[in-house]
């Protein structure tokens, strides 16, 4: 018990004597610093006075000082906004970089999938066909794919078009694409709005998952194997991405709307953040897009019939969409032969 007691008295006195020890010299150390920082700093501001001296004026424009711009209004003192700089960097850095790299991956994947497995065909046809989409359903996509690809194209060239198109055409030719490229975004932006708008409210109900999406997704819809997986009216690829561009595309809206709208005075960095934004969910969109485009016309047979007539063949609504396939099946009273009436393609 003595010990124990003596223990804690020279642990207590060892602790405050290095409390005791430490702490000034941690203090004059901090002080010295700080003195040394003030001191550098000041001499510092000197050597600046001697070589600009409007060094001080620059400083106090720079930090949105009042009395250096006649103009009013939000941040209309704030003559130097460093986060500008910031924004330039990520805009023209990684922004930019990674979004390049990703779409030539996408586009490289796309190209050794066609490469390696190529057009997944029908095996045969059966002649007859099932209403797949309405013509308004025809309607809204078609509204929404044009609107895209004339944003998609556009924003591309303001984005990258310095560095792929200025050296390929010149400065004078890049200068009047650009010239062209901001109104035609501008405008075409409404109508993706639109389109966007109609087509997330009319198809939700299509693209709720169920439990054989899981399937769907442990086989990657069969595109590597070539085997055929349970589907509805949409399979769990597409869900995804009506999801992606539900929520990408209300980003790339909404983002896309302070930047058209700068007169509305946001702060700078509500625009910078909103160019940063955009750029991103644009990107994702349009990586996406190249898939969904790839795979409803090349990659499989069949599929682009359903946009342009609204109608599918029988086996291509089998093989690709099973459930949705018998429940049609089912209502029309009838279980139809596939091969009944079939015309076979090779
Ligand atoms: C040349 C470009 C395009 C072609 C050929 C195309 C073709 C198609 C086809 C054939 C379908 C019906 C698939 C089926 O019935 O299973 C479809 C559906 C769809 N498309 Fe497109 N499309 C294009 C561009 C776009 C763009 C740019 C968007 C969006 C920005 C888009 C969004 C959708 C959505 C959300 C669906 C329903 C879900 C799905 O079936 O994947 N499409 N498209």
């Amino acid at each position: 018990m003595k010990s124990e007691r003596r223990r804690r008295s020279w642990l207590a006195l060892v602790l405050g004597g290095w409390i005791v020890v430490t702490a000034p010299i941690a203090l004059s150390v901090t002080l010295t610093e700080s003195s040394a920082g003030a001191e550098a700093s000041d001499q510092e501001k000197a050597r600046e006075a001697s070589q600009n001296p409007r060094a001080e004026y620059w400083r106090e424009v720079r930090h949105g000082a009042q009395g250096y711009s006649a103009v009013t209004g939000p941040e209309a003192n704030v003559l130097i906004q460093d986060g500008g700089e910031t924004w330039q960097e990520l805009r023209n850095g990684p922004a930019s970089t990674i979004g390049a790299w990703l779409m030539a991956g996408v586009v490289l994947a796309l190209g050794l999938l066609q490469i390696f497995k190529g057009t997944w065909k029908l095996d045969h046809r059966t002649g007859r066909t099932i209403k797949r989409w309405s013509a308004f359903d025809r309607f809204i996509h078609w509204g929404l794919t044009v609107s895209f690809l004339l944003l998609a194209l556009t924003g591309l060239g303001l984005l990258f078009g310095r560095y792929v198109l200025m050296p390929l055409v010149g400065k004078e030719a890049f200068g009047a694409v650009a010239a062209v490229s901001k109104p035609v975004h501008d405008y075409a932006s409404p109508f993706f709005i639109a389109f966007l708008l109609l087509t997330v409210v009319a198809w939700m109900k299509y693209n709720f998952f169920t439990s054989y999406d899981l399937e769907w997704f442990k086989k990657v819809g069969g595109y590597l194997t070539r085997e055929h997986v349970p589907a509805g009216f949409n399979n769990a690829g597409e869900k995804v991405w009506y999801w992606f561009l539900s929520v990408a595309g209300l980003v790339v809206v909404a983002s896309g709307l302070f930047l058209l709208t700068p007169n509305f005075e946001w702060s700078r960095s509500t625009m910078q953040l909103s160019s940063l934004f955009h750029i991103a969910s644009a990107i994702g969109l349009i990586c996406f897009s190249l898939v969904h485009m790839y795979l409803a016309t090349i990659g499989n047979e069949g599929t682009l019939e359903a946009m342009v007539g609204g109608e599918v063949d029988e086996r291509w609504a089998e093989l690709h969409h099973d459930v949705w396939y018998d429940e049609i099946m089912a209502s029309r009273g009838t279980k139809a032969e596939p091969d009944a009436g079939s015309a076979r393609v090779s």
